[in-house]
């Protein structure tokens, strides 16, 4: 299948990419499975914009910085950040229902920020962002929407029938979920939104889907990748036997809630950060860590039962509701919380269209490194960049278009040489595996001995899933895996470089912060 531009992601970049390049050009956007099982819907807090009176981008621009460690790319920051309000204004002109206050947007408050900033609808605006976006893209005549489609690999020159030279990116190859074929998607350009890598741990808030297949893609097709060692823990993810990945956003913190030990009561934030609950999350999330070890704790608690009742259900609706299901009543009992996976802030480098190191080859969104996050983003700026850097993109492409070469004649996919799997249990063990060790040898806290363990491990299982990979047809559970071990590789490298205790990079080994700041950038 040929079109003009694909998109490999249906999430708030990609659609926002297609809803930007759709009046010229023809866009497919692929998506693995449902196009709303990214993280996108799940997002609950909200986008981070300056628009309360007396807020500044300048104030903006330094919270992203403190929260970053002086690793983040200022003149990326400012570009992001000078964004925001104009992205607010399109997502109300496609119909997000943001929450009001009278007349002008509400906004909530999160950690890290020293302003009011959170645009949001209820505790459910990625929800609305992703229901309003597909709504839009849905209606639109020239784009294409592919669920199901589970992308392999890019297409580069040497898949090309006769190699060119051109060195560009073409498109993918993608298995179809429900027939098993493997479909070529051929493009002018290839935009990568597949978001973030969450399920490299056992314990993450992100969608199942959150394996890193656009990272482990690009660098497999030659990109850089940088910064994989900051992956953002989210300091209250619920504590519940059931329910292993239900946020608890931290707005909840934001409109008042507080940190206790469940055993003594005593709120333990403020006596080790000026700014107790509102921190930055790395600050939170290693303060709840501790806390668990020192007591032996399975949970700690998170506590808004102070507030009217009224103000938490009118606040957090869904939450609230969620909760009372598994028997908990916000208004009155305080949340038993632990800190869990949450964010990818490194990834595939770009620049400030969008693009990659990769001729043809652009991204944007969680699986990218554009210099926004640094070391540790700040909450609620990762909507934001999606929105930013998905329209970045699409300028590009629309700027460079006459310069865009036609697509030569590729391969299709060779399976010859394959058969039907007879062990689909190596891959499930091999899953669980990777995501328990990543869990306790390279999570919050990290020493150098543990990093080489997980760093071992990781060799062996690639051996065994390259082989794996060689001999049996591909289905979307092996491509998974596949990448899930090439993204852990790729964090645990970064992690053994970096020789300091930086933003969300905390060693035993390196508690300092060294004199420079410099990214971690892996060449392939
Ligand atoms: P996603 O929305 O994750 O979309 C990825 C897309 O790529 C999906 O369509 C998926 O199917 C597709 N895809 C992936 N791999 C493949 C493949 N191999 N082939 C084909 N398609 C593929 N950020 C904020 O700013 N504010 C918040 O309040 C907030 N709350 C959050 C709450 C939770 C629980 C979580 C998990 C995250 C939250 N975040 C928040 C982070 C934010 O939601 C994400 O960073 C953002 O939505 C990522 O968007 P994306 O478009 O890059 O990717
Ligand atoms: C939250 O609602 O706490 C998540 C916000 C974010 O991840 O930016």
């Amino acid at each position: 299948m040929q079109t003009d531009v694909l998109i490999v992601g249906s999430g708030a970049a990609g659609l926002t990419a297609a809803l930007n390049l759709a009046d010229r050009f023809r866009v497919t956007v692929l998506a693995k499975g449902a196009l709303n099982d990214g993280s996108t819907s799940w997002a609950q807090g909200g986008i981070a914009a300056v628009l309360e009176p007396g807020d500044t981008f300048d104030n903006h621009v330094e919270d992203t910085m403190i929260a970053g460690a002086g690793l983040n790319d200022r003149e990326i920051v400012e570009f992001v950040v000078e964004g925001a309000p104009a992205a607010i204004t399109r997502l109300t002109e496609l119909g997000v229902p943001f929450a009001m206050d009278g007349e002008v947007l509400h906004l909530t408050r999160e950690g890290g920020h020293s302003h009011r900033r959170i645009v949001h609808v209820a505790d459910a605006t990625g929800w609305a962002v992703q229901d309003a976006l597909q709504k839009a893209a849905e209606a639109h005549p020239n784009i294409t929407l592919v669920p199901d489609q589970v992308a392999i690999d890019l297409v580069t020159g040497r898949h090309e029938e006769r190699y060119s030279g051109a060195g560009r990116v073409w498109g993918v190859y993608a298995v179809d979920r429900v027939s098993g074929h493997v479909n070529l998607y051929t493009a002018h350009a290839t935009i990568l939104a597949t978001g973030g890598a969450g399920r490299t741990y056992l314990f993450s808030t992100a969608p199942r889907g959150a394996t890193g297949d656009g990272i482990a893609m690009a660098w497999r097709a030659g990109a850089r990748v940088a910064n994989m060692e900051f992956m953002q823990f989210h300091p209250t993810c619920l504590y519940n036997l059931e329910v292993k990945n239900f946020l608890i956003t931290e707005a909840v913190r934001g409109e008042g809630g507080q940190l206790k030990n469940p055993n003594t009561g005593h709120r333990f934030m403020p006596d080790l950060d000026p700014r107790a609950e509102l921190a930055p999350r790395d600050v939170v999330a290693r303060a709840i860590d501790a806390e668990i070890k020192r007591y032996g704790l399975d949970y700690v608690h998170l506590d808004i039962s102070h507030m009217p009742a009224d103000f938490v259900r009118g606040h957090f609706p869904n939450i609230h509701e969620k909760l009372l299901g598994l028997g908990i009543d916000m208004t009155t009992q305080p949340i038993p919380v632990v800190p869990a996976q949450h964010y990818t802030c490194g990834g595939v480098v770009i620049d400030r269209d969008g693009r990659t190191d990769l001729p043809g080859l652009y991204a944007a969104g969680e699986c990218t490194e554009s210099g926004l996050h640094g070391a540790n983003r700040l909450a609620s700026n990762s909507l934001l960049e999606c929105f930013v850097f998905g329209e970045a993109a699409a300028r590009s492409i629309a700027a460079n278009w006459d310069t865009l070469p036609a697509v030569p004649a590729i391969r299709a996919w060779d399976e010859s040489r394959v058969t039907d799997s007879d062990e689909e249990v190596v891959i499930k063990q091999n899953w669980t595996e990777i995501r328990r060790f990543m869990w306790n040898y390279v999570g919050i806290v990290r020493t150098t001995k543990r990093l080489e363990r997980a760093q071992n491990r990781i060799k062996l299982l690639s051996s065994e899933v390259d082989d794996y990979y060689g001999h049996f047809r591909v289905t979307p559970d092996l491509i998974e895996l596949r990448n899930l071990i090439q993204t852990a590789e790729l964090i645990v490298r970064s992690a053994l470089h970096r020789h300091e205790s930086r933003g969300l990079h905390f060693t035993l080994d390196y508690p300092g912060l060294a004199a420079e700041a410099v990214d971690t950038i892996l060449i392939p």
